[in-house]
């Protein structure tokens, strides 16, 4: 599995979403360490903030079936720019999946990569929780 092929499945992935209110769809697929893919779509809930990120939507399959080792997660929309993950779902990926290669696909399915870390340098995460 190579980062194009990825990508498509991102793009596939954007079938299995639900923008009911901003009709903005996404698509997530996640590689793991062992070349099995996990699909997402954004899920969104009539009350708006309880919406997820087909990010999220893919990496808590994953997690669910008992995955925990991942190389690369690709993202698409139907955006003209490069989809760039929120926030919420860099924090996801930090602390689930680590340094992994995000590729962020425009409407044209080009794509950029980027480090976890670049996306969200100087991160919160368990080595900062006292235990
Ligand atoms: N969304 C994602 O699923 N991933 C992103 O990277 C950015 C935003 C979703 C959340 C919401 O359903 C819709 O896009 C508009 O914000």
């Amino acid at each position: 599995m190579n980062y194009q092929q990825l990508a498509e499945k991102a793009v596939e992935a954007k079938k299995l979403s639900r923008p009911s209110y901003s009709g903005f769809h996404v698509g997530a697929a996640l590689l793991t360490e062992a070349d099995k893919i996990y699909l997402g779509g954004n899920i969104e809930s009539s009350s708006y903030s309880l919406t997820i990120c087909a990010e999220r939507t893919a990496i808590f399959k994953a997690i669910s079936e008992g995955e925990t080792k991942f190389k690369a997660i690709a993202i698409a929309s139907d955006a003209e720019n490069y989809i760039s993950p929120c926030g919420a779902c860099r924090q996801i990926i930090s602390d689930l999946c680590g340094e992994i290669d995000i590729i962020c696909l425009n409407s044209k399915s080009e794509y950029k990569i980027f480090k976890t870390s670049e996306l969200l340098p100087f991160a919160f995460g368990e080595k900062d929780l006292n235990k």
